[in-house]
């Protein structure tokens, strides 16, 4: 099956420059530190989009990077992102009609506010990380607090306890408070920062 995306809109796939002009610069501004790299982004979603149309969320999907390459590369696979920040998702829904992609959906919540049944293969690019003192925040429109960071790596932990065996899992940067025991790694690269996990 070809991808859905509208050819004239392939091009922003070419590079994390060219896809960074489907966004302001307020936006790109914040993508070294924050948004997933594109070649990350490709090998995360080639490991999670496996079987019939799998549904793969990205837990905290900022400006929706992650989900709209993995989209583009995997129209077999349907892609949900999860935002607690509403000006992100706008960006997200921005750049997804640009794409012309259908294959991906966006959800303005918490991630603890999700039914993890809904879903099968998760993307993880350390999401509460920013709650710790002296990280880069992406803005001040939320409480930070070391609580919260071991708050909601304790809420993930469990509802990934939940999941199936063969459920799969990748990290980028993790400190891996939120994944249970039983979750194996099947591959680790870029210096060990991104992982490929399989619940046994
Ligand atoms: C490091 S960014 C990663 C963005 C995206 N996954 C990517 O790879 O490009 C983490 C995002 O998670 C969001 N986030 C953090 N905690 C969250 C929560 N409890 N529920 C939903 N989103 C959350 C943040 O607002 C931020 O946009």
């Amino acid at each position: 099956m070809q991808p859905f995306i509208r050819t004239d809109a392939a091009r922003f796939f070419h590079s994390d420059a060219h896809f960074n002009d489907l966004y302001p610069t307020e936006i790109t501004d914040l993508a070294r530190r924050h948004w997933t790299p594109l070649p990350i982004a490709r090998k995360a979603a080639a490991f999670l989009a496996v079987g019939s149309n799998p549904h793969v969320l990205d837990i905290g999907c900022g400006v929706g990077k992650f989900c709209l390459a993995g989209a583009q590369l995997s129209p077999n696979a349907t892609f949900y992102g999860v935002e607690q920040r509403k000006r992100l998702l706008r960006h997200a829904e921005n750049a997804k009609s640009s794409l012309g992609l259908e294959n991906v959906h966006f959800i303005n919540a918490n991630f603890t506010q999700l039914d993890f049944k809904q879903f099968d293969h998760f993307y993880f690019y350390n999401a509460f990380y920013e709650n710790l003192d002296g990280t880069d925040k992406i803005d001040d429109s939320i409480d930070y607090s070391a609580e919260l960071f071991h708050y909601y790596n304790r809420y993930l932990h469990r509802l990934l306890d939940q999941k199936p065996s063969g459920t799969r899992l990748v990290t980028y940067h993790s400190l891996e408070e939120e994944i249970p025991r039983d979750f194996e790694v099947v591959e680790s690269t870029y210096s060990n920062l991104l992982k490929f996990w399989i619940k046994l």
